[in-house]
């Protein structure tokens, strides 16, 4: 993957704090971009911004993207040439505590990163990062078409639908003479890898439950989810915005980064395959492992949901790298090594060994 092109250029991400933009913050950091960021403080002192110190190669804002002020001041200042916004609140359960913070945050803050957008004629190029949860969940088992109506139903996903349509009027309204900025959406599912604590997520239950030598108690591990390696989204919006930089036309528009299909497996064989890594790492440990408290007659839960990836791989010839083994020893190696490491180099060589794999299969 030729990356080259963000040497030296000013890249603003939003969510620089959070899981998925330390990683992207430390992949462009590598890659020689003059980086800011604009997010809040980090939630624990294990996160990936925190023990890798990446704060520390970039301009690192801390504010509230709710504030138009706050937003438009970094702009001002930064004068970023790309900007990747991350920055969400992006738990289902937290937005039905807080569904009014939900729709600022994710829906009325993405207007404010626009706003800036607008407001700054250094911007040639910017990927806004929703989800896939942003289609009408029809519970079809197809996958989901870039062209498909936006929906939601929980005001998270409804947030992020919301955020879509948001993005397509400023670009329709603003951003559609040439020489203004190219503006993209970038739509994925969930997703691992090292560094992410976030509550009721299976991979941060299951480190918490090695770490503490407790048995993980599973209450779905029949359940099937696709699972994907957080590099993977984050190589497409990093293609994305390439292609934005090179093509401003005919790329500004929605995309799907999701897996592919046979990345499909129950919640049980994904808690094996991380046990089983551990083991291996580390015979003579005591491991409670984990064990099924599933009951007969708990909730129903709601039908998976697929992207198709097909203009992706077409279009900017990107496509899911690791396969399932590859994608759980990626993680579990980061959880059984980052304690009292160099994290920074941990994640760098991650993305190295990332990258080789991507040139070996993606450009033969
Ligand atoms: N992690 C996943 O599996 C997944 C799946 C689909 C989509 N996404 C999307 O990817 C993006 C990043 O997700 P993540 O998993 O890294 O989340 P995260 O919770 O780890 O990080 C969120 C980031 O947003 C910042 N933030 C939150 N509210 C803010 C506010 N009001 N003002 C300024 N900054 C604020 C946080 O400080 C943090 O830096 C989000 O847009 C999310 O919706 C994530």
């Amino acid at each position: 993957m030729d990356l080259t092109v963000f040497k030296n250029k000013k890249v603003l991400v939003t969510g620089h704090t959070g899981f998925k933009g330390a990683w992207l913050s430390i992949w462009l950091d590598t890659l020689g971009a003059k980086l800011s960021g604009l997010s809040l403080d980090p939630r624990t002192e294990k996160d990936v911004f925190v023990l890798s110190k990446i704060g520390n190669h970039m301009q690192d804002h801390r504010g509230d993207i709710r504030d138009l002020e706050t937003v438009l001041k970094v702009f001002e200042a930064e004068q970023p040439e790309i900007v990747f916004h991350l920055a969400a609140q992006p738990l289902v359960l937290d937005s039905y505590q807080d569904p009014v913070g939900t729709f600022a945050t994710n829906t009325q803050g993405t207007a404010h990163i626009l706003e800036g957008i607008r407001r700054t004629a250094s911007v040639r190029a910017a990927v806004m990062v929703t989800t896939d949860k942003c289609y009408e969940n029809r519970e079809w088992v197809y996958g989901y078409r870039e062209t498909d109506p936006m929906g939601g139903h929980d005001p998270y996903s409804a947030s992020k639908g919301a955020a879509e349509l948001v993005i397509a009027s400023f670009r329709r309204s603003f951003f559609s003479a040439p020489g203004n900025a190219a503006v993209a959406s970038a739509r994925a599912g969930n997703v691992i890898g090292g560094g992410d604590w976030s509550g009721f997520r299976l991979v941060p239950d299951i480190i918490r439950a090695y770490e503490q030598n407790t048995a993980l108690e599973i209450r779905s591990p029949q359940a099937v989810r696709p699972w994907q390696h957080v590099l993977e989204p984050l190589g497409g919006y990093l293609l994305l915005a390439k292609h934005l930089l090179e093509a401003p036309a005919d790329f500004a528009e929605g995309w799907n980064f999701g897996p592919l299909p046979h990345s499909v497996h129950p919640v049980g064989k994904v808690a094996d395959g991380f046990f089983e890594y551990f083991r291996q790492q580390q015979p003579d440990r005591a491991m409670a492992g984990w064990r099924d408290v599933s009951s007969p007659d708990q909730a129903h839960e709601a039908g998976l949901l697929m992207l198709d990836i097909s203009k992706a791989m077409h279009k900017l010839h990107w496509k899911p790298v690791l396969d399932f083994r590859e994608t759980i020893a990626f993680t579990a190696e980061w959880y059984a090594r980052y304690a009292g490491t160099d994290v920074l180099r941990l994640c760098q060589e991650q993305l190295n060994q990332y990258q080789e794999l991507w040139k070996s299969r993606n450009e033969n």
